[in-house]
């Protein structure tokens, strides 16, 4: 297929710095749990994406200074020879893949408590008020610069430029994007209260900036395009900083005349250090979200610009593009849910994109330091180690035996899609509901998460276009129908549910809700999915500590319930601290008047009447329902009853029967996929019921390459 001409601006060619792009699609830095010590798992996120079709592709933040370690966050380093050469590595499969190489630099200021090293010298631009540049109190503070710390600092900025040119970069942004690194502080009046010639007016506030780039660019020659990431706006209070911060309609647009003439291209984004605002998720904001910080900035600069704000659809693209908003289509979780987004654009495969759903999983992989994860996206983080590329798949040996998936939730629709791409015969997915998707039909009806229907419209679309893959509505199967089917592989992805009791993870101890109030004890399932009446007085009790409990306080406080969300935990709906969606979970719940309670028992007082117990208080509710937000349990019944007939199978020319997904454990959508998606990828190995070993990227003692290649017995004793 060719372009169409609705999408050809996305693909004209533009010129940054001393380079062309080949198309408008930028793959902006982000960071992926990997850093630059495990190179070739780098290499393999950011060589798919080129690969892809994006025309720049970006590594991640890099530190450039042993002062601002960000340990125990695994990012990139710029620091030595070493970081050169393990660059060099990535750069070149960037670009072998057809993409321009882009890294960022950033002097954070910020020092984490576990920096590697010891005796660091972390700096900040001055202090007293806005000495905010600590990631935790504890640490300590920062030291305030001086005249010698400022050329240090410009000198530390040169250094990790011309490294970044031996390694071969094209472009090299300089991060002043979410109020965290040096420049950005020089530029805020907030956290620059000084009254030298680095502070007060805007002239002043971009002398650093402007001497430091001057200095790369006598140092570092032509050859590479330089830009900077800048935080547009530092938005209004509490959540900004108001009239101390830099504003797009107040300084910015000075800010952008100022440097204009000693960069090559801009990046903008909103400048405050909460980066869930610029990464927000789809809870809060539709694509372009950042817009209203952003437009119109384009007047104040001769050079190209790039947006970003969770854009997935290309006519959106299209739109923004020829708005004269931006002339680059930034993305990070566009590129991670589908790293072949511009190939598949320009092949007019549209429908094929597999669409972000903006849940931030990713996000919160590298908040807590974990390699990169994708619900979309199995592969995601998986290219070096597993091997795994999106779009390509080999042919299964054992394809000529017919499956049988059970359950067409996240799991099932997973595997059944990856298996009819490695070109089984015979795929029949059964689903005793009327519609694929399983527990995504309802949980997309919690507030602020109907983006995550596309994990079911992205898949249905995928099954459709799959001769080999047959999808078959309404039924249900017992052990001995699924033995006697005909299938020679069985696959169980029957999912999991919510218990109206269990034990409570905090102290092991049964919940004991259920057993005093029975039926006015509710499930999430009776709640979303079956609209069971709810009395006017609730009581959510949370004890899975993501977006469920305060989902469901939600949906219902807006129902006009009188709600209170205790939980056990320290915080509500701890695991969205990572998704970076707390502040504004909190803030909706406030504003709804739901009584949130942290650290907090739930236990039985009276006939309709709970007592609400924390370390220091007591309280008693009444109320007309409890929504027990509790454990989950997997529905492995049905694998259950095929193993018992294990004996049966030969009979019936069964020769594997596996399970998938929740009916395993229970975990986030993204396992769930990850499950289907590894054992349709692994189905022809010797046992697929185990993982194959991947490649653990290490220092290994006399090692050879050999040693780094799937399968190798360096790799091979996990299990
Ligand atoms: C997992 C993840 C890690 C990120 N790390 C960085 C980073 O290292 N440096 C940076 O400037 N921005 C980082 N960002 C922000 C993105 O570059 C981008 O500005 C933001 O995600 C909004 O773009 P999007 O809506 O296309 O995701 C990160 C984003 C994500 C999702
Ligand atoms: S994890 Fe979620 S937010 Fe992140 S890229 Fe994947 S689908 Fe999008």
């Amino acid at each position: 297929m060719t372009l169409s001409d609705r999408y050809s601006i996305l693909f004209e060619p533009i010129k940054v710095g001393p380079h062309t792009a080949k198309n408008r699609f930028w793959s902006t830095p982000h960071a992926i749990g990997y850093g630059i010590d495990n190179v070739a798992s780098q290499a393999g996120v950011r060589s798919t994406r080129a690969a892809g079709g994006w025309g720049v592709v970006f590594t991640e933040a890099n530190t450039i200074s042993p002062d601002m370690d960000k340990t125990p966050f695994k990012m990139s380093r710029m620091w030595d020879e070493g970081d050169v050469r393990n660059q060099r590595f990535v750069v070149d499969e960037i670009r072998r893949n057809g993409a321009l190489a882009g890294i960022e630099l950033e002097y954070n200021v910020s020092v984490n408590p576990m920096a590697e090293g010891r005796g660091l010298q972390p700096k900040m631009v001055s202090g007293g008020i806005g000495d905010s540049g600590l990631s935790v109190a504890y640490a300590g503070t920062l030291l305030e610069l001086d005249r010698e710390g400022i050329e240090e600092i410009k000198q530390i900025y040169v250094s990790a430029a011309l490294r970044a040119r031996d390694a071969g970069f094209d472009l090299v942004t300089f991060h002043a994007g979410h109020a965290a690194s040096i420049i950005a502080h020089f530029l805020i009046p907030y956290y620059n209260t000084r009254t030298d010639e680095y502070g007060g007016s805007v002239e002043n506030r971009t002398r650093f900036a402007r001497e430091m780039l001057q200095a790369v660019r006598d140092a570092v020659g032509p050859g590479i395009a330089f830009g900077l990431r800048l935080g547009v706006d530092t938005l209004d209070e509490p959540i900004g900083l108001g009239d101390r911060g830099l504003r797009s309609d107040g300084d910015t647009p000075e800010v952008i005349k100022q440097l204009d003439d000693l960069v090559d291209y801009w990046d903008f984004v909103p400048g405050v250090v909460d980066w869930g605002i610029d990464a927000q998720s789809s809870r809060t904001v539709a694509e372009n979200h950042e817009k209203k910080w952003v437009d119109g900035l384009k007047a104040f600069t001769t050079k190209p610009v790039v947006n970003v704000g969770r854009f997935n659809s290309p006519d959106t693209m299209v739109e923004v593009l020829k708005s004269g908003q931006c002339d680059f289509i930034g993305a990070a979780r566009a590129g991670i849910a589908d790293p072949y987004l511009p190939e598949k654009v320009r092949t007019n495969n549209i429908g094929d994109i597999r669409e972000c759903i903006g849940c931030n999983i990713c996000v919160s992989r590298d908040m807590i330091s974990m390699p990169l994860q994708c619900t979309q996206n199995a592969t995601a983080g998986e290219e070096f180690r597993r091997g795994w590329n999106p779009e390509n798949f080999t042919p299964a040996k054992n394809r000529d035996e017919p499956v049988l998936i059970i359950g067409a939730g996240p799991a099932g629709m997973e595997c059944a899609m990856i298996l009819g791409k490695r070109g089984f015969e015979n795929v029949h997915l059964v689903e005793k509901d009327s519609k694929i998707g399983g527990s995504i039909n309802w949980v997309s009806n919690i507030p602020g998460r109907h983006e995550w229907r596309r994990l079911v419209e992205y898949r249905e679309l995928q099954l459709s276009q799959l001769d080999n893959v047959e999808v078959i509505l309404n039924t249900e199967f017992t052990a001995e129908e699924a033995l006697e089917y005909g299938a020679g592989i069985i696959i169980a992805a029957t999912g999991s549910h919510y218990m109206r009791n269990g034990i409570d993870p905090y102290n092991r101890l049964p919940i004991g809700l259920d057993p005093v109030y029975g039926e006015r004890v509710l499930t999430p399932e009776q709640v979303v999915r079956d609209g069971v009446e709810v009395g006017k007085r609730v009581v959510v009790v949370d004890y899975d500590g993501y977006f469920m409990g305060p989902g469901i306080a939600e949906m219902l406080a807006k129902r006009g319930c009188e709600v209170v969300l205790a939980t056990r935990g320290e915080h509500i709906g701890e695991y969205q601290r990572y998704t970076l969606e707390i502040s504004h979970t909190l803030r909706d719940l406030r504003d709804l008047g739901v009584k949130l309670r942290t650290e907090t028992s739930v236990i039985p007082a009276g006939d309709s009447k709970v007592a609400l117990v924390s370390p220091d208080w007591q309280e008693e509710f009444e109320f007309d329902n409890i929504v027990l937000v509790g454990p989950r349990t997997s529905d492995n019944g049905l694998f259950k009853g095929l193993l018992d007939r294990r004996n049966e199978w030969a009979e019936n020319d069964v020769s594997m029967v596996h399970r998938i997904g929740d009916s395993v454990r229970p975990h986030f959508i993204a396992e769930a996929i990850f499950s289907g998606h590894r054992l349709a990828r692994e189905i022809d190995s010797e046992n697929p019921a185990k993982p194959l070993p991947f490649i653990r990227e290490r220092r290994i003692i006399d090692a050879t390459p050999e040693d780094y290649q799937l399968g190798a017995k360096a790799l091979s004793s996990i299990y």
